[in-house]
């Protein structure tokens, strides 16, 4: 996209120019055993990589001007500090907890004490697996879940998360020298 356009005249018109303080920033958590996608249960999971996943959300990230930051641990403890973490530097989260979902109440107290808007996102069909897949304790404090997309699921949460974010008032006063957003930071 150009950054300005030459108007009759000499009148230049210039487009908005996004600093990175007025980005929107999502913390994206990867729970246990996502480090071996690719080659984990491939008929079940498929065949992509994290590092192929990551960079399919990073591409899209930049085309929404939204700053990610990716992680990925098999740790619940390292999963719920980063998520306590997030409370003060990030506007939402993006989380597949693998089978903590099914398990992890520490997780779902994280995620409920940030208050951070939160996608919840499987890569496949929960509801249609075996039964203790079907139980997330992380529904409950999400915004939203996305399963049984794959990969795409991923990309489907960020425009979600972007779309609720930006929606929701966040962006509408990116030109001024305070958005609402950088104000909730400060104070959360
Ligand atoms: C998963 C589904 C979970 O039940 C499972 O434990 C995972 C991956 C998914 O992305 O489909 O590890 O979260």
């Amino acid at each position: 996209m150009p950054r300005y356009w030459i108007l009759a005249r000499g009148i230049v018109l210039t487009s908005p120019v996004f600093k990175p303080d007025d980005m929107l920033r999502i913390r994206i958590l990867h729970g246990p055993n996502l480090n071996l996608l690719g080659t984990r249960e491939q008929s079940i999971y498929g065949t992509l990589s994290l590092d192929a996943l990551d960079s399919a959300i990073t591409k899209l990230a930049k085309e929404l001007a939204v700053t990610v930051d990716l992680r990925q641990s098999n740790s619940e403890g390292e999963l719920v500090t980063w998520i306590q973490e997030a409370r003060a530097a990030y506007d939402g989260i993006i989380i597949n907890p693998a089978a903590y979902t099914h398990t992890s109440i520490a997780i779902r107290d994280a995620i409920a004490a940030v208050g951070l808007p939160t996608i919840e996102v499987h890569l496949s069909n929960i509801h249609q697996r075996e039964e203790f897949r079907h139980r997330s304790y992380i529904a409950g404090v999400a915004i939203g879940q996305i399963a049984g997309f794959g990969p795409i699921g991923y990309l489907l949460a960020l425009r979600g998360l972007h779309n609720h974010l930006t929606a929701s008032g966040c962006l509408k006063n990116i030109t001024g020298s305070s958005t609402a957003r950088q104000t909730a930071r400060r104070t959360r």
